[in-house]
């Protein structure tokens, strides 16, 4: 895991003494709102509907057992009593007293974390792939590319006023686990296929929010000695030319969009030229130094498949099917990454208490050489466990209620805060994310459906990815009432795609029926081995539409009685 330095210490802790000051003095009233607004922006501090809101970054996902004990013991002393894990890799308190918010920032810096640049118009907290340095698909580790990004764009002067936020995400394998595509810039790792040299496939203008963008390619192959250079090219041409006159329309993507990609690129590439890279990029040595944090820990020399677990799974079928659904393979042989799913039956997506905060880092402890990572599916991951250790890791985890078997199925939904929390919310999420894990909590079923990824955003704003889930919900307000419009066919992966629109907006207790009908269609309609996306594809959204219209027809005959 990455070490920070006297200078990062020294610079976190200084940032820290600036906040208590001006917390102070808001507290006395010698700040307005107004005027304090862009300095806790700048700590990660956000006014909610019922409070102040903490997020707390945790670099590309990655985490260790100190960590989570010291999140445990801030959800304690400072919050409710948990914490929510966000759709990019951070954690927030929903409940923290402003005056305390300095003494949890000392917490944080206690065991190396912080929360810069976790909101206002910067270059935000440099997401990955949870399985980074453990998939068996990778080819090279992203994390310590992440990591290079993070420390060039911490505290960037010439970055550090953007026309608005702006989000990189990189993946190290072909299988996109990061949604790089649904990012400002998405970076993909890959071979040159004449050279085999390592380099960077690179994507601008994605994005969610009320206009969805898929990311373009505006570089192929970019060789990885050129990587910072270009990414600076980038947010020149971003910085000078992004609208600056209308918050809506200000996210890269909109540039890229009203420009075109080509043009775009254009102006990158001269940019790129013009640029003395050599003084940008990173040197080699200091590449490889991070690069060495990130060398993979001391795997055994274990048989590839174990009979110990076998013998486990054929004795006991409800850890089959957490083996099944929870467990991923790894590159080391012998070894497996788990999902940790968050998404018990009827518990807000993302949600971790205190007691299962410690139970995690416990495990993550004994089972996974001291790392843990957070997806942006708002699960928890072990990523190097001992697959003759799974068993054993199974019951550890059901003991603190962390062993739900769900993951990927149509039980594990993201969602946003939604009106629970969100001061921007136009309608609840965390309730109808409830709703249908609680219709469709049969075991059973949910195998029998098997991959479906359902994602809920409370508003236009998209926080829950609503454009890229296979099934997207999104919450608005009509006339007074809550009102929820479906999409299908959104994907957030390699073959990103935004969902279309099943038909008009309805209530939300009628949204589990709705997604009740659409998979019932998928049911009766799919091959063999063919799942909910794929059909969907092939498909088309026409017997969809039909099947969802029953129900929107009947709600007009309801209307009319
Ligand atoms: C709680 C207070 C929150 C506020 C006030 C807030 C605000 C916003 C706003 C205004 C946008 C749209 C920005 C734009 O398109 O320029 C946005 C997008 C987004 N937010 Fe939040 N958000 C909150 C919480 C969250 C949470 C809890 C998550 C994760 C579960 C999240 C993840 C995201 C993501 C992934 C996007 C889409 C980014 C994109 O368009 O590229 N946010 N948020
Ligand atoms: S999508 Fe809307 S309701 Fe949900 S967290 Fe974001 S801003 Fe709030």
């Amino acid at each position: 895991m990455y070490r920070y330095d006297e200078f990062d210490e020294r610079f976190v802790r200084e940032r820290v003494a600036q906040f208590r000051a001006q917390v102070t003095r808001r507290l006395e009233g010698s700040l307005t709102e107004d005027e304090f607004k862009p300095l806790r922006l700048k700590n990660g501090v956000y006014l909610q509907l019922h409070a102040y809101m903490l997020r707390i970054a945790i670099p590309y996902g990655t985490l260790n057992s100190r960590q989570l004990r010291q999140l445990a013991v801030i959800a304690d002393k400072y919050d409710r009593g948990y914490g929510h894990f966000t759709t990019r890799q951070n954690i927030q308190f929903n409940w923290p007293k402003l005056r305390d918010i300095p003494d949890i920032l000392e917490l944080l810096a206690d065991v190396e974390m912080h929360c810069i640049q976790t909101s206002g118009n910067c270059i935000r907290n440099v997401t990955s792939d949870h399985f980074a340095g453990a998939a068996a698909d990778e080819i090279e580790d992203p994390r310590p590319t992440a990591e290079l990004i993070r420390q060039w764009s911490s505290l960037h002067p010439e970055f550090d006023y953007l026309p608005r936020k702006f989000k990189i995400a990189v993946t190290g394998a072909d299988h996109d686990r990061a949604a790089t595509k649904a990012h400002d810039i998405g970076l993909r790792v890959q071979r040159h296929p004449d050279t085999h040299e390592i380099g960077y496939e690179v994507m601008v203008g994605g994005g969610l929010g009320r206009t969805p963008m898929i990311g373009k390619v505006v570089r192929e192959f970019l060789p990885k000695k050129d990587l910072l250079a270009y990414l600076e090219a980038i947010m020149r041409v971003y910085n000078l030319e992004g609208r600056r006159d209308n918050k809506y329309k200000a996210r890269v993507k909109i540039l890229v969009h009203e420009i075109g990609a080509e043009e775009f690129t254009r102006r990158v590439e001269a940019e790129f030229a013009r640029l003395d890279g050599a003084s940008v990029n990173a040197d080699p040595e200091e590449v490889a130094r991070i690069a060495a944090y990130f060398a993979p820990p001391a795997f055994q020399t274990l048989p590839a498949r174990s009979t110990k677990l076998e013998a486990y799974k054929a004795m006991n079928p409800a850890f089959a099917r957490f083996v099944e659904n929870n467990v991923t393979a790894h590159r080391a042989p012998g070894y497996a990454a788990v999902t940790v799913s968050l998404k018990e039956i009827g518990a807000a997506p993302g949600d971790i208490t205190s007691d299962q905060l410690r139970a995690a880092a416990d495990l993550t402890e004994r089972f996974s050489f001291d790392e843990a990572r957070i997806s942006h599916h708002q699960n928890l991951v072990l990523p190097h466990v001992r697959q003759d250790d799974l068993f054993a890791l199974w019951q550890a985890l059901g003991a603190a209620g962390l062993a739900t078997a769900n993951v990927g199925l149509i039980t594990d939904i993201i969602a946003c805060p939604g009106l629970d929390y969100c001061a921007l919310a136009t309608a609840r999420s965390i309730p109808i994310a409830q709703a249908i894990a609680k219709r469709f909590a049969d075991e059973k079923r949910q195998a029998l459906i098997g991959a479906l990824g359902i994602k809920i955003s409370g508003c236009i704003n998209a926080c829950g990815h609503h454009h890229v889930g296979h099934i997207g919900i999104l919450g608005l307000e009509k006339n007074g009432v809550e009102n929820y419009q479906i999409t299908l066919g959104g994907d957030a992966t390699e073959k990103a795609a935004l969902g279309e629109r099943l038909g008009p907006g309805i209530d939300g207790e009628d949204v589990p029926e709705a997604i009740e009908r659409i998979v019932a269609v998928y049911l009766a309609e799919r091959r063999e081995g063919e799942v909910f996306i794929d059909a969907v594809r092939r498909l088309g959204l026409g017997p969809f539409k039909a099947a969802f219209q029953t129900l929107t027809g009947q709600e007009a005959r309801h209307a009319a009685a």
